[in-house]
Order: structure tokens, then sequence, then C-alpha cells
């Protein structure tokens, strides 16, 4: 490495970078994929945190992802975009290819260091691994002058062979070396004392950036990534919401506010506006259906709500007494009463900036202010949430192939249930009247009879936006095909509206999926 680079680390000594993974390793969770529009919107979102750097995708996965990829390198400009590669030419190639139009690219190479997955995942001898390190990281050094590598399974990696394959990298070309906890199986005394056992015996450990990927199986990932920054690591791979493979990844907003909020221990600064955590949260849920758990740390719906008496005489006398951090900090607006049937669209776009839609085209812009109308025609009071529900809903199903467009229903006790549908698919108007085992049921035959497929429903979940008997619903419907699975979302004051919405949307989702087919060894 160049003396101006090792320079930089010396002067960045106090500053932990985030690389955020939420549009690779998170969209791989089951049922998170998202479409190439989405994807631009949630790499605007990041960007505008002041995320470092934005992995966008695995392009040799699949045309989707390369194209996602491309895109994303196209539309950021401050944030470095990563694209990632196993430790052969052709992924490594076609990640270049991919990253070509970003203004600061970053090639993530990547293979298994651990005895259980050079055996029997790799079929490799170790010494042909490490030959593998040397060769892949060298390729993409060619081609990229950012290059990352990471040892998958690098928890349960033999000490000796990990320094030696961290040596090799670094001596290649690497400037960030990458530690995965790929199955979430460490604990944070034990990855801290991996992480300062790599900086205590690679010689040439300070000619790179010590970075961190954990997985969230035991519950430890935000935890052993803080472990490792004591350490040295100076590089947080992390999703928003924590979404990702199984039980997910280390949640940034976690992280983030960790360091900022115990900066007394943890004396490092992160590049993230906090103040943009909520929106990006809310970008997440509503694109890829998986609501967050009311109970979540910072973005949670209950992590600034005080229910007991005591806590809230507490908070009256000094909020410090029962927050540790305040709902500001995480961008978080205090539910107000907005807008009613006489607002304009002035109002409702300076409602939207205030929210942090300010991004939105002015059809997707439109899209939300005509039903926002109509929600204003059906209830009273109009919550921020509501507008949010609102929008999120409106921008998820622009790119929709299958609209819904509206719906009858007969239910009560006294039956048949029946469901009287009406869809657009490819543009041209369709109907069908379905009857069934209550009206939920009833309208998913309808949904079926309009565009016949084989799915089978996992999830059908409601929840009310706000309080109040006139409240949005926000349904999320999650559909299975062939072990490929989606999550839909819809919002309406009608409940069964808001089904439609979600069931169509999760359909709409399995089309992008069936044309995304990625070869089964891809998931890293
Ligand atoms: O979990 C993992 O090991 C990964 C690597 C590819 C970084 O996602
Ligand atoms: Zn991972």
């Amino acid at each position: 490495m160049s003396a101006v680079n090792n320079q930089a680390n010396m002067q960045d000594a106090d500053r932990v970078k985030i690389f955020d993974t939420t549009l690779r390793d998170g969209e791989q969770s089951p049922g998170c994929s998202m479409n190439l529009e989405e994807k631009l919107q949630v790499a605007a979102v990041l960007e505008e945190m002041g995320v470092d750097i934005i992995e966008a995708g695995f392009p040799i996965a699949s045309n989707g992802d390369f194209e996602a990829v491309q895109g994303v390198a196209r539309q950021v400009k401050d944030s470095i975009v990563a694209g990632l590669a196993r430790a052969a030419i052709k992924d490594i190639d076609r990640a270049a290819e991919a990253l070509k139009p970003a203004a600061r690219p970053r090639i993530h190479t990547f293979i298994a260091t651990s005895p259980l997955h050079m055996k029997y995942k790799l079929q490799m001898e170790p010494d042909a691994v490490l030959q593998a390190v040397a060769d892949s990281v060298g390729h993409a050094r060619d081609l990229c002058d950012d290059v990352e590598w990471s040892c998958e399974d690098g928890t349960r990696s033999d000490h000796d062979f990990l320094c030696r394959c961290v040596e090799t990298a670094i001596k290649a070309g690497a400037g960030t070396i990458n530690v995965p906890d790929t199955v979430g199986y460490t604990v944070p005394a034990e990855f801290h004392a991996l992480i300062a056992m790599l900086f205590e015996r690679v010689p040439n450990i300070d000619q790179a950036t010590v970075s961190v990927h954990c997985h969230n199986d035991l519950g430890l990932a935000v935890a052993n990534s803080l472990a490792a920054i004591g350490a040295g690591a100076r590089q947080i791979e992390c999703t928003i919401n924590g979404i990702g493979e199984r039980a997910g990844n280390a949640a940034m907003e976690e992280v983030v506010m960790a360091l900022r909020t115990r900066r007394d221990i943890m004396p490092y600064d992160t590049g993230v506006k906090t103040e943009l955590i909520t929106r990006a949260s809310r970008v997440i849920s509503a694109i890829t259906g998986f609501s967050v758990q009311p109970n979540k740390a910072i973005v949670g719906a209950n992590a600034f709500a005080h229910e007991a008496g005591i806590h809230q005489d507490g908070m009256l006398k000094h909020s410090g007494t029962y927050e540790i951090m305040t709902p500001e900090s995480i961008g978080l607006i205090r539910s107000t009463l907005v807008m009613g049937k006489h607002s304009g669209r002035h109002a409702f776009k300076a409602k939207l900036a205030e929210l942090g839609y300010a991004h939105l085209s002015d059809n997707a812009i439109q899209d939300a202010f005509v039903r926002f109308k109509d929600l204003a025609d059906h209830k009273k009071d109009i919550y921020d949430e509501d507008i949010m529900a609102l929008v999120d809903d409106a921008v998820v199903r622009r790119n929709d192939r299958i609209r819904f467009v509206s719906l009858q229903v007969v239910c009560g006790s006294r039956g048949p249930q029946t469901a009287e549908l009406e869809l657009e698919v490819e543009g041209e108007l369709m109907t069908a009247k379905a009857s069934g085992n209550g009206p939920v049921d009833a309208l998913f035959a309808a949904i079926r009879e309009i565009y016949p497929h084989q799915t089978k429903l996992q999830l059908y979940q409601v929840h009310a936006v706000t309080e109040g008997t006139d409240a949005q619903a926000e349904v999320t419907v999650r559909l299975e095909e062939n072990g490929r699975t989606v999550n839909g979302q819809g919002a309406d004051h009608d409940t069964l509206v808001a089904s439609a919405r979600a069931y169509v949307n999760a359909l709409n989702k399995l089309l992008v999926k069936r044309e995304k087919s990625a070869p089964a060894a891809m998931t890293a």
C-alpha cells in the first residue's frame, strides 16, 4: 500500500466506515427481493444518509442483479458502490463490468476459509484456497483500485490459515479485509480476540482497513460488530432493519446509534446522518413487506413509547430518566394531526418533504395525492403515519404489471361470502366473481381466477396504521412458489381493499422473481 493510503488510515483512526449490504445480503433473505426501481430508491436513501459503501448486489448471480449494480453505480456519486464476486475470474469480470459507471467502484471478492466449507462446499485443499485468494484479489486489483476481500466463515477458520490468507490478500492488493461471522456463531469476547489476533499476527495488517460482517443467528450480530471495533476493526457491514440471510445481519440503525449514544466508551464516529434512520427503515419495510417488530431497538413502534405510569411521570420531569436518545435523533417525528380533505397539492407536497419524501418524482407524488384525497373522504383525522403508509403503498406499486382496480365484497354471518374484483393485467381490464370461506378467501379466489397461479399463501397479516375504527389497514401477504417467497404490502382504509392490494403486490414481485433465477450456490 502507498504511504498516502497509510496516512489516510492513520487519520481515520476514530472513523468507523458503514458498509451497507441491504441491497445484497439483505435482499438475499427469503421474500425480500426488490426490483430495479426499488433498489435505486433504497440506494438514494443510503447515499443521502451518508453511508460510506453501498453493496448493490452480486452481478454474476443474474441479469437482474447485474442491472441493479450497474444502475446503482450510475446513480450514486458520493458513496462507494460495491459489487460482490466469488473467487472466480468470470465473477470478478462481471462485477467490474457492472461497476464501470461508478464514480467510486469497489470489487468485493470472497472465498470460504473454514475447514468445513473448504472440504464440503468448495472441495478444495487449503493450499488451493490460498492460491485462489492471491489470484482473485490480484485479478480484481487489475480491474479496480478498491478491492475488498472476505474470508467466508472466518469465525470458524483455523487461525494460522486465516492469518496466511489475510496476509496474502493484502499482498495481492486488497485495501479492506472483511471477517464475516457467516453463520452467526461467535460471541463478543471471542470475536474481539479473533480481530485482535489478526492485528497481532498479520505482518502487513496496517496496510488494510479491517472490516466485520456479522450475522444474527444468536442475536449477537451488533454486539459482535461493536466488540470488533474495540479490537481495531474500522468498517462494519450491516443492513437497514437488520434484514438478511436467516436471522439477518447486524442492524445498521443499532450499530450507528450505539456508537453515537455510548461515545463515552466507544469514541468512534460514523458518517451516518442518524436523522434519516426512521425514513430508511420505513422505505425498507415498505419495499420488502418485512414489517418491523414493535419492540425492535431504535426503529420499532414502541422504541420511544412510555406506557407505565411511573415511566410517564419520570419522562414529564426529565426525559433523560427513561430515554437514552431522543426520537428526533433518529428522525422520528411525534405523531401529529396533519391534514384533512381541504388540504391542497401544495400543502401535501410540503408535508411529504417534511416526512422525508422530498426525492419522489412528480408522478409518484401525484399517485400519492390521489390516494390521499380518497382517504380524506373516508377518514376524518389524517396523521403522519397515514400519509407515510399511503405514499409507501403508492410508490411500491408504480411498476406493477397487475393492478388493483375495484372490489365489491359481500360478507357477514349469512353467507355466501363473495368477492367481485376488477384487475388490470398488462393494461387489460379483467373481472371475476368468486365465493369462499369468508371474504378474504373469496377475494383471493377471485384473484386466482383472473390470474391463474399455483402459490402457497404463507402469511396473511393485518395491522392498523393508527388508532381508531377508521384507521387504515396495512396488510402483508407472503406467497411461496417452488421455494421462492415474496412479500406484498397494501394499505387502505378498507381492510379487504388493502388485502387485495397486498396480494396483487406479492404476485407482481413473484413475476419479477420468476424472471430472475439465481443459481443455487450463489448465496453468500
Ligand atoms: O456472510 C457472509 O459470509 C457474506 C460474505 C460474502 C461477506 O455475506
Ligand atoms: Zn453475509
